[in-house]
């Protein structure tokens, strides 16, 4: 199972280039396990036995209704992030300089900017269309390195290696798309990667990726070398550990929200409405006091990535809790309440991960160091639910490319499958 799941989470790692993929491959992926997509649009007078949701382009949700009503068991809910940090397309992006083209980009999350530079760079996001008389959002992947952030020569910045590589994010940041005169009509590229033919849609986003693919690599094929694994990993455990569960007695929730690295205040972000939203119909037949029933008997698992100890910058760690790769799932605890964790809902994913064989590791912060946040104290905020704060160990955090364990996946999966089946009582 555990080569398996690691094999397959390359490949999701591969075709989610941008949330609106990830959440389109989720979507593919639940579908062909027997998930029935439930728009918001409908009327829920008959659930199916399992079934997913969406919103926005780059927000998913699985459901599997329990046995029992929320209101007697509570829900078992797991949310990640299908977002990363990236480069976006401005408005017109595409300018001339020096007899180059060149693409005016912004900044998306707290990318590495750094890392950017001189990577083989392909753009993808959604095209909008008006087809059939509706306005739809169509996924496009151009697929191949069409630019490039390139660095000054060593010649030309003689002091970078003494003094560090520094750069101005707005002149610096900027793309070699070709030379002029040029052919490439950027619009027209995206049309026809939209839907096959080269009509300019009428608006898109643009998303800037780094073309190379995820790859097993460490010396014993310990590691998983990739982009975006945080969070798409944790996106992944989560669809793995939903697809394969049978319906228990409490209902199973998985949410993969947008937005996140720019603060989850989007229509589909944690922030948003969104799974308030489907829990209030999930208890529609109790009505809000069933929903109030409901959330005061749940908990939630918020899975995001967790930073492992550097063996070159160990000092950057608490003493106490280094998290190693391949050192199994890092339950994480901020007493400025950055992360939801508590004692209770540490102890519960303790019991999860225990009754899954699995080991966790803790992660704290050092007192001089500001913690980062996840997604977690946002939707116990929203919801008045207890929650903890958990993800796989990784290096390189926001780097284009980023690595971790490939032994944490599958156990990250069987901890995830022991919370969502509910086996955990509170
Ligand atoms: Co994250």
């Amino acid at each position: 199972m555990s080569d398996k799941a690691v094999k397959n989470l390359l490949g999701y790692l591969d075709r989610s280039v941008t949330p609106g993929h990830a959440a389109a491959e989720a979507a593919s992926v639940l579908a062909a396990r027997g998930f029935v997509s439930l728009p918001e649009s409908s009327r829920w007078d008959e659930l199916p036995a399992r079934f997913t949701v969406a919103r926005g382009t780059g927000t998913i949700a699985a459901v599997i209704p329990g046995a029992r009503p929320p209101e007697e068991t509570g829900f078992r809910i797991l949310c990640a992030h299908t977002d990363f940090p990236s480069l976006r397309l401005k408005p017109s992006p595409v300018r001339e300089s020096e007899g180059c083209r060149v693409l005016g980009v912004e900044i998306y999350g707290g990318p590495i900017l750094a890392t950017w530079f001189d990577r083989d760079l392909s753009i993808a996001g959604t095209a909008v269309r008006r087809l059939a008389g509706d306005l739809v959002q169509v996924p496009y992947d151009l697929r191949r390195p069409v630019c490039r952030l390139a660095t000054p020569a060593l010649h030309l910045n003689r002091g970078v290696n003494e003094e560090g590589f520094s750069f101005n994010k707005e002149e610096n940041i900027c793309p070699i798309l070709g030379l002029l005169p040029a052919s490439f009509d950027l619009a027209a590229e995206i049309g026809r990667a939209a839907d096959g033919d080269g009509q300019a849609p009428l608006a898109f986003s643009g998303h800037l990726y780094d073309t190379q693919r995820a790859s097993l690599g460490g010396a014993d094929g310990e590691f998983v070398f990739s982009g975006r694994l945080d969070n798409l990993a944790m996106c992944h455990a989560a669809l793995e550990a939903v697809k394969d569960i049978e319906p228990g007695e409490s209902t199973a929730v998985v949410c993969l929200f947008d937005s996140e690295e720019a603060g989850s205040g989007t229509a589909s972000g944690a922030g948003s409405t969104f799974l308030d939203d489907i829990l209030e119909r999930l208890c529609a037949s109790s009505g809000r006091e069933g929903l109030f029933r409901s959330r005061a008997r749940s908990m939630m698992v918020s899975a995001d990535g967790a930073h492992a100890v550097h063996p070159c910058y160990a000092s950057k760690h608490e003493r106490a809790n280094r998290p190693v790769l391949n050192g199994g799932p890092v339950v994480k605890v901020n007493a400025q309440e950055r992360y939801a964790s508590s004692a209770l809902s540490q102890a519960y994913f303790a019991e999860c991960a225990s009754a899954a064989g699995v080991r966790c590791q803790t992660f704290v912060s050092r007192n001089d160091i500001p913690c980062g946040s996840t997604i977690g104290p946002i939707l116990s905020t929203r919801l008045g639910m207890a929650a903890v704060d958990v993800g796989d160990p990784m290096l390189s955090m926001h780097s284009v490319r980023e690595m971790a364990g490939t032994a944490d996946h599958p156990g990250m999966i069987a901890a995830m499958k022991a919370h969502l089946s509910g086996i955990i009582r509170l």
